[in-house]
């Protein structure tokens, strides 16, 4: 997925735009995706998927600041998420349609919460850089 030099001041604009509310989407996107998609709660058997969950919320802010410091690395996202890539594929071992699951969620809560920032070409660069996340992270199965 190659981002173009508009995709990634799309995205880098949509960060700073969305800025210390990132965790609070973190968190939403994962309550959306356990909500919509019941199977990507298996990965969490240990984990309290309650309403207003804190450990939900705590993980929320842990992706969100993944996604935040990928934009911000948005050249080299390989990099900026090694150790993340490590863990999800050779460790967790997290099946790669998951990512997509997540991506769309991120997508919604974006939509609802900002309407405004996602423009059609925003939408289309914010897709695309979600892929790629998704991709590095699903990147080193073996
Ligand atoms: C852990 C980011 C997608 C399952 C983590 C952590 C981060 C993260 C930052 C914490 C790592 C640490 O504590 O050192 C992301 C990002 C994703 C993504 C940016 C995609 C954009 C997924 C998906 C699943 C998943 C799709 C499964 C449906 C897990 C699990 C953990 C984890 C099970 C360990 C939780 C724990 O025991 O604390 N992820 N993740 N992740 N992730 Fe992901």
């Amino acid at each position: 997925m190659v981002l173009s030099g508009a995709d990634k001041n799309n995205v880098k604009g949509l960060f700073a735009k969305i800025g210390g509310q990132a965790e609070e989407y973190g968190a939403e996107t994962l309550e959306r995706m356990f909500a919509a998609y019941p199977q990507t709660k298996t990965y969490f058997p240990h984990f309290d998927l309650g309403k207003g969950s804190a450990q939900v919320k705590g993980h929320g802010k842990k992706v969100a600041a993944a996604l935040v410091e990928a934009a911000n690395n948005i050249d080299d996202i390989t990099s900026a998420l090694s150790k993340l890539s490590d863990l999800h594929a050779q460790k967790l071992r997290v099946d790669p349609v998951n990512f997509k699951l997540l991506g769309q969620c991120f997508l919604v809560v974006v939509a609802t919460r900002s309407p405004a920032l996602l423009t059609p070409e925003v939408h289309a660069s914010l897709d695309k850089f979600l892929c790629a996340v998704g991709n590095v992270l699903t990147a080193k199965y073996r």
